[in-house]
């Protein structure tokens, strides 16, 4: 039903796992369905300034959540880096100059922890931000994310006091979790392991080999607890997001708040997926960085903190792999 109360929200990537959840999020907390715009891909191509120009200028949104990125893993952005740069920028720069132009308030922007330096202290606190050498891999995409976190800032030094414009940004951490990519080469390490345990325990094989030593420690959040916390963020009062938030360090880590090993994290998913088999690692491979977690302590300051544990998590993440994912089961 049309409440004129509630405003009015875009929701940028809507299909994306991100904005999904999102969405999702939002009708569970009771925001009605026809106060939010969403626009495919096909529909509203958002690296066109004068379609997205448009597009905000007829639909007037009270609020936008910016989850529409070129996302990929370190094959693609190796391969591709003009694109992850400029189709980043573009989307940003449109979404946050046009929402300016078009008069909305509030916009969440979502970013990703390799805005980082490569060699960041751990876990890796907000300030760390601009003090050193990115990761190589994927430094276009991440000076694309830096940009849309100094777009929002400047937007707001600029325009906050004349406009009220309030622009925030969130980066987070790993994220898993229905909408995941389980494309067999090109998937983040979750639903890459979620695949191979599924398929080991469907083929009998007698043991899944992991990458590397099976030693370095990541941090994984769920992406319901990730919609929670963008909705969250986007709703706090100015007054409370300024406490933990600087004009030119305005953006909040999300994430777990505790890592695990990669050898404990294949452990919890054979459970989840009932692989009994051996579980070996291969030293030859490389590790990546030893740790990579979060600092998130001023968002949980803010009040926030995730609700979904790890293998319960994972459990739903299965349950949807096997829905969508899972080749449909043949005959003996
Ligand atoms: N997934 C993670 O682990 C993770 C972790 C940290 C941060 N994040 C951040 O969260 C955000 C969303 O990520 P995600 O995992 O939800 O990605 P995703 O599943 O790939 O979703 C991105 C969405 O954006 C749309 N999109 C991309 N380029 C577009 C364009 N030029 N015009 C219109 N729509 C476009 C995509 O549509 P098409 O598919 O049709 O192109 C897709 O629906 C990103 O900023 C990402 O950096 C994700």
């Amino acid at each position: 039903m049309n409440n004129p109360k509630s405003p009015l929200i875009y929701v940028a990537g809507h299909r994306g796992m991100v904005g999904s959840a999102i969405v999702r999020r939002l009708v569970a907390q009771g925001h009605p369905a026809d106060r939010i715009i969403t626009r495919t891909h096909a529909e509203l191509e958002l690296t066109e300034q004068a379609a997205v120009r448009a597009f905000l200028a007829k639909e007037k949104p009270d609020q936008v959540y910016l989850a529409a990125a070129k996302v990929g893993g370190i094959h693609a952005n190796n391969s591709y880096p003009a694109e992850f740069i400029y189709d980043n920028l573009m989307v940003e720069a449109n979404l946050v100059h046009e929402s300016f132009r078009a008069g909305v308030g509030k916009l969440l922007f979502l970013g990703s922890s390799c805005i980082y330096p490569k060699l960041a202290a751990q876990p890796m606190n907000e300030d760390a931000l601009l003090t050193g050498k990115l990761e190589p891999t994927n430094e276009p995409y991440a000076i694309a994310k830096i940009a849309g976190i100094k777009l929002c800032e400047s937007y707001n030094r600029q325009y906050g006091a004349s406009h009220g414009v309030d622009y925030r940004s969130v980066m987070p951490t790993n994220l898993y979790g229905p909408g995941d990519n389980y494309h067999p080469q090109n998937s983040h390490v979750v639903p890459a392991l979620i695949r191979r345990f599924h398929e080991a325990k469907a083929s009998g094989a007698p043991t899944v080999t992991l990458w590397g030593t099976g030693t370095p420690l990541r941090e994984f959040l769920h992406v319901d607890d990730m919609a929670a916390a963008s909705v969250f963020v986007m709703n706090l009062p100015k007054a409370v997001y300024d406490q933990q938030t600087q004009p030119m360090q305005s953006h909040l880590n999300v994430g777990f708040g505790s890592d695990l090993s990669i050898r404990a994290l294949a452990e919890t998913i054979a459970r989840v997926v009932g692989y009994t088999g051996a579980i070996a690692v291969d030293p030859a491979q490389p590790d990546g960085t030893p740790r990579k977690l979060m600092d998130s302590r001023r968002l949980n300051a803010l009040g926030w903190q995730p609700s979904i544990p790890l293998e319960q998590g994972l459990a739903g993440a299965y349950a949807d792999f096997l829905q969508h994912h899972a080749a449909p089961a043949h005959p003996a």
